[in-house]
């Protein structure tokens, strides 16, 4: 079932299980098994004009920091896509199979043109979103960083991330210093904020949540630990409750070609 309330929409599929997409963004805002527990972090302190605080934010077409040169060099962290407002293009399919709808968003103008699409798809328990990036330019290549910035809601003191093993990593917190995994299961409980390279498709949390990805070859590991006491949108230790992990593109710029299409997609999926 769907239904619209504001700017949300709600997708409700016949297992019970639940998901909340608001347009602002297009954040998957809340993703609920059938029991209604909760596997997303919102912080209840979301403010008006910012990005969502929590879910999944796209960060789109830069990852972090603007570049100091080039056409994205005047963009807020993380790009336009997790402020601007999408349009709801209406359901995909709506059954025992999945329930499925798709948001979209053209670029604002001055910037390389692209045209984004999200289809979020709830079934049995999985959430799948799936971002396609499309180039309108018939001549110019399209260059963008795209990540789905996801809020796993989990104590990061007893919950890490397993996978990981192995793959080199860039730590923003120490000057981007290389380094190369050596644990079996990450726990973000201090300041953490790895930017992982070429990682493994299949990742797993350690209370049994399984995320894939496709198209993302990187993944990042972040939790401000104490330091979000300066940051306005957290409530008061609302790090303690999220580990985020991140399937992205955002080591260096993918080139689309011009008129072709690109996907990212990322499955998480329930233990059972
Ligand atoms: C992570 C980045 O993806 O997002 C961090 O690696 C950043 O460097 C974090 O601090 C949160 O960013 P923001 O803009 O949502 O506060």
């Amino acid at each position: 079932m769907i239904s619209l309330e504001n700017d949300k929409i709600h997708l409700i599929h016949s297992t019970g299980n639940s998901t909340t997409v608001s347009t602002l963004g297009a954040t998957i805002t809340s993703f609920k098994d059938s029991h209604g527990n909760q596997l997303l972090f919102l912080s209840n302190n979301c403010q008006p004009n910012k990005a969502i605080r929590g879910g999944i934010p796209i960060a789109f077409p830069i990852f972090g920091k603007p570049p100091s040169d080039g056409p994205y060099k005047q963009l807020p962290q993380h790009g336009y896509a997790r402020i601007s407002n999408w349009s709801y293009d209406g359901p995909i399919m709506d059954s025992d199979d999945g329930v499925s709808i798709k948001l979209s968003l053209n670029s604002p103008p001055q910037l390389p043109p692209a045209t984004l699409t999200y289809t979020v798809t709830l079934s049995a328990h999985q959430l799948t979103s799936t971002l396609h990036v499309h180039n309108p330019s018939s001549t110019q290549s399209l260059p963008f960083q795209a990540l789905l910035h996801t809020y796993h809601l989990a104590n990061p003191h007893n919950v890490g991330v397993i996978g990981l093993n192995g793959a080199t990593y860039l730590d923003k917190t120490a000057s981007s210093n290389k380094v190369i995994e050596s644990r079996d299961i990450v726990h973000a409980n201090n300041l953490t904020d790895s930017v992982y390279l070429s990682t493994n498709d299949h990742l797993q949390l350690s209370n049994g949540v399984k995320i894939r990805k496709h198209n993302f070859p990187d993944t990042v590991v972040w939790n401000p630990s104490e330091s979000a006491k300066n940051m306005s949108d957290m409530h008061k230790n609302g790090w303690n409750q999220f580990v985020c992990v991140e399937p992205g593109h955002v080591n260096d710029f993918y080139s689309l070609e011009p008129n072709c299409q690109w996907i990212g997609m990322q499955v998480i999926t329930i233990p059972q």
